[in-house]
């Protein structure tokens, strides 16, 4: 199973979708670049996720916070005083450690040499804003962009009045200075989240998790996540965080085991208190039919973006036999591919038939994601769009010249159908809007 790690690893340098960080100055230990293909696939998954959140629902408003935020944030959150790992160092090697990924606490995992006592690592980046550097100006990245919207509840709730319940959504960068990254970009110290708080009355808490478990599963399933690759995992009680009452961990099978995805968890009114006992302010919400003053509970699914992507990548990837050769190809849910059709002239020296091509590629682009190949054989188009999960090839030849027609070929059947020249965008529109039966 290594093998496939490596082969997706491989395929994402090659073929455009995510780059070493810092590449030509040897990289930067665990970052990554999204390159052309990373980006289109990551700026649809936002997209899907942004649409079934918000879009699709009533009861949902979208938002974009910043990422530094007042220091006394992370006080009231707990980050200040809570989010740290617990970390050895190798007097040997100085390689560094997270504690409880170590089997023996005395001895360095890699070099045998001799660890340090375990101490406290507080995983925020710290930095200052403006120019004085002193602990009056002391700022941190935020390591989840929840905070965002529990210290915008009273700016939501005077600007848009929505009654109980309602959520907000946002996605966003975070930062964690992780001991431990790894596993390409399962776990880096800069990535983006997709996260949603979920505001309710808290008789109705329990009631409102189960219906989020429910949606975010089945949102995976639309996607087309093959259901054994997903599980849902909920918390024993002493596995929660202290102010969770549940918490149930979204689990895919990647190639070297079971390992989150999202987090989705009944965090009562714990945040929305500790923020108003900070700043000051009343936090509460008035509902109007029952004249009463109280602390909404909040339930949280929150996932990150670039474990989503490379679940999705590792779900997508198949190799299958094709005549004699094996055929690599990403069977990416066509909301999720990052083109929807290349048109590729079979023949470079008829002017006629490039001209033609390049039009209808032209005329598509301005509907859906569509790029325009005519720099090697058929054969090699073919399997470099199939590597990148294109869902549609459109290959114009001499005949195309003469009856006005193309040939449309199907990713995944590798079916081929002719179709008029000028019906080519209403047939892939007609197909993109398919809802899986
Ligand atoms: N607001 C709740 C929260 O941040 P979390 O479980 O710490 O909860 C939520 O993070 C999600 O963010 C995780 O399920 C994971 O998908 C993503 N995430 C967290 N740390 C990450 C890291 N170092 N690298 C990549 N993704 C990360």
């Amino acid at each position: 199973m290594a093998d496939l790690m490596e082969k997706i690893v491989s395929l994402c340098k090659r073929r455009g979708f995510i780059f070493p960080g810092s590449d030509i100055y040897g990289g930067l230990a665990n970052s990554w670049d999204y390159g052309p293909y990373g980006v289109e696939l990551k700026n649809n998954i936002k997209r899907a996720w942004w649409k079934a959140n918000v879009y699709l629902r009533n009861d949902m408003l979208g938002m974009d916070a910043a990422i530094l935020m007042h220091p006394k944030t992370w006080e009231a959150s707990g980050h200040v005083e809570n989010f740290f790992d617990l970390k050895a160092d190798c007097k040997g090697c100085h390689k560094r450690f997270k504690v409880a990924d170590l089997k023996d606490r005395k001895k360095c995992p890699e070099c045998g040499g001799e660890l340090t006592e375990a101490r406290q690592f507080n995983l925020m980046f710290k930095t200052h804003s403006g120019p004085v550097e002193d602990a009056s100006t002391v700022v941190y990245l935020r390591p989840e962009t929840a905070q965002g919207m529990f210290v915008n509840f009273p700016n939501i709730l005077d600007s848009r009045h929505p009654k109980l319940p309602f959520g907000l959504a946002q996605i966003g960068k975070s930062f964690r200075n992780e001991i431990t990254p790894g596993n390409f970009t399962f776990r880096t110290r800069e990535f983006e989240q997709m996260e949603i708080e979920y505001f309710c009355r808290p008789e109705e808490s329990e009631k409102v998790y189960e219906e989020w478990v429910a949606a975010r599963k089945q949102w995976y399933l639309d996607l087309g996540m093959h259901p054994e690759h997903i599980r849902f995992r909920a918390h024993e009680k002493d596995e929660l965080a202290h102010y969770a009452r549940a918490c149930t961990d979204v689990e895919y099978a990647f190639p070297w085991g079971w390992s989150e995805l999202e987090g989705i968890a009944n965090r009562t009114d714990f945040d929305l208190k500790q923020h108003a006992q900070h700043s000051g302010k009343d936090l509460r919400y008035f509902d109007e039919v029952k004249k009463e003053r109280f602390y909404p509970y909040i339930i949280e699914p929150s996932g990150g973006v670039d474990r989503c992507l490379l679940a999705f990548l590792v779900d997508a990837y198949t190799e299958e036999p094709v005549k004699e050769e094996v055929r690599a190809l990403l069977k990416l849910h066509k909301d999720l591919a990052p083109i929807k059709a290349a048109v590729l002239p079979l023949l470079k020296n008829r002017p006629e038939l490039v001209e033609t091509a390049k039009k209808l590629a032209w005329d598509l682009k301005k509907s859906f994601v569509t790029v325009y190949d005519d720099t090697a054989a058929i054969g090699k188009l073919y399997r470099r769009q199939d590597e990148v999960g294109t869902l549609y090839c459109i290959t114009v030849d001499v005949q195309s010249l003469e009856d006005k027609q193309v040939t449309v070929r199907d990713r995944d059947s590798m079916q081929q159908e002719r179709i008029s020249i000028d019906k080519v965008k209403d047939y892939l529109t007609d197909k993109l809007n398919e809802t899986a039966g």
